[in-house]
């Protein structure tokens, strides 16, 4: 009499042999408990887990003192004007370092975001009333510590993250001027600047 145990070899050969899809020899790996491929497996997905922090004490490799993102929040000021060249600069790094998650209007619709990749959390959305109430030192903190499943970026120089910072004002002020968030109270009204 043949075992299970040979009857799921069968099983599992000939749904080889006739060119049976993943899906199909997961079914048969899990039904059987014979594992006939490397893909079913106890494993991390992606953005599982949240990165682990820095071991207090931990000198930074640039040798630059690092703030908490409450610290930065209420001691960092951003010494840049708001230019247009600045802006544009801004423009460069968050193509290259936030857009993947935050997507690049900022509206959290990144390319990794969906299923089994970043979840679509409602922090993500830059343009969101929330995070234009931040303080410039907060989103400067933000990229340097980073948050939950957000990663530090303090691979962008200290100075240059305010380049980023102004990109995320114009982002939201995109967003005031689009009508999808209110001015802050006693703003001027349209046109973006002293937000
Ligand atoms: C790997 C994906 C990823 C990248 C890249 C990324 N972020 Fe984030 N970001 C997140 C996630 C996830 C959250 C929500 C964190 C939480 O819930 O604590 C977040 C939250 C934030 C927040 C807080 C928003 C709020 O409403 O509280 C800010 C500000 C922010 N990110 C700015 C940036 C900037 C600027 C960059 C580029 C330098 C960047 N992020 C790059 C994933 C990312």
């Amino acid at each position: 009499m043949m075992t299970s145990r040979k009857l799921a070899a069968a099983v599992v050969l000939s749904a080889t042999l006739f060119g049976a899809c993943d899906n199909e020899l997961k079914r048969i790996e899990k039904r059987f408990g014979v594992v006939a491929t490397m893909s079913w497996q106890d494993s991390y997905e992606a953005f599982e887990e949240a990165p682990r922090g820095a071991v207090p004490g931990t000198m930074p490799i640039d040798g630059v003192r690092t703030y908490g993102l409450f610290e930065a929040d209420s001691v960092m000021v951003s010494p840049l004007a708001g230019t247009d060249r600045e802006i544009a600069q801004g423009a460069v790094l968050f193509g290259q370092f936030c857009a993947p998650c935050h997507g690049v209007s900022g509206a959290g619709d990144g390319s990794v975001v969906g299923p089994n990749r970043i979840p679509e959390l409602p922090f993500l959305n830059l343009r969101s009333e929330l995070a234009r109430g931040y303080s410039d030192g907060y989103l400067w903190g933000m990229i340097t510590n980073g948050r939950g499943l957000m990663p530090s970026y303090r691979r962008i120089p200290a100075d240059d993250r305010w380049y980023v910072v102004e990109y995320v004002r114009k982002l939201q002020a995109d967003a005031v001027a689009a009508g999808e968030i209110p001015p802050l109270p006693g703003a001027e009204p349209a046109g973006g600047e002293g937000l």
